[in-house]
């Protein structure tokens, strides 16, 4: 791709202020100023900015885990297993996850080296939704959705919740999209009407569902499609 392109698609960036910034010497390809607007770059090209790294020039990576209870949303963790040690591929410390799970919270986690796409998974503004799974201990009432869907007011936080969708499946079972993702969310949620959740699974991302093939802890590369749909 050109130069040019790559750095307009960052988004605080028009094309005409990338080609003024690739003109006057504040861009780099592998460590040599390069003032070509049209100069060809590749994935195993490094692109910076300013001296920010754009591109890393390390071909980019995505996943999909199925995360089993019990096992940490971190790269690091001194006392318990991470998602990061069910991987079996090269210079994976290199990832990193776009989105957690609590501890206690199974399925769908997305793992990738690309801080961009992550970062459009994870903001509200991009507008994935992520569709979870949940198992209460009390059953479910139906004014829960009104609540849901006009927002709840998080004091910690002091902020308002993005309008959720909640479709009651049965008794103690139901299924929710938020499109943000606060500090234990959805527990928080049901914890206002004092209904615990003893059970919470994220099904889906956006386009990209969990593969039904994936046993817990078992997890795949993403498909073209699934990548292109965020
Ligand atoms: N909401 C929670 O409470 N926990 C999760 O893991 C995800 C969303």
């Amino acid at each position: 791709m050109r130069l040019d392109r790559i750095l307009s698609n960052l988004p605080s960036l028009n094309r005409q202020t990338v080609r003024q910034l690739i003109a006057s010497g504040r861009v780099q390809v592998n460590g040599v100023c390069c003032r070509d607007s049209r100069c060809d770059i590749t994935v195993f090209d490094r692109v910076e900015l300013d001296e920010q790294v754009v591109q890393t020039g390390k071909p980019v990576r995505y996943f999909m885990l199925n995360k089993p209870i019990g096992v940490v949303s971190a790269t690091e963790h001194p006392d318990h297993q991470t998602v990061i040690d069910l991987l079996d591929e090269p210079d994976k410390h290199e990832l990193h996850l776009a989105g957690r799970l609590d501890l206690n919270t199974s399925g769908l986690l997305l793992i990738t080296n690309d801080g961009q796409w992550s970062r459009r998974v994870t903001q509200p503004v991009s507008k994935q939704a992520k569709v979870y799974w949940v198992s209460t201990e009390q059953p479910i009432e139906a004014h829960y959705a009104d609540t849901f869907a006009e927002g709840m007011y998080f004091k910690y936080e002091d902020l308002t919740t993005l309008p959720a969708k909640l479709e009651i499946v049965a008794t103690y079972n139901a299924r929710l999209w938020l499109h943000e993702g606060r500090y234990h969310q959805v527990k928080r949620m049901f914890g206002h009407f004092q209904n615990k959740v003893i059970g919470l699974h994220r099904e889906r991302v956006g386009a990209i569902e969990l593969d039904p093939q994936l046993a817990p802890g078992q997890y795949r590369a993403l498909t073209p499609d699934e990548i292109a749909s965020v």
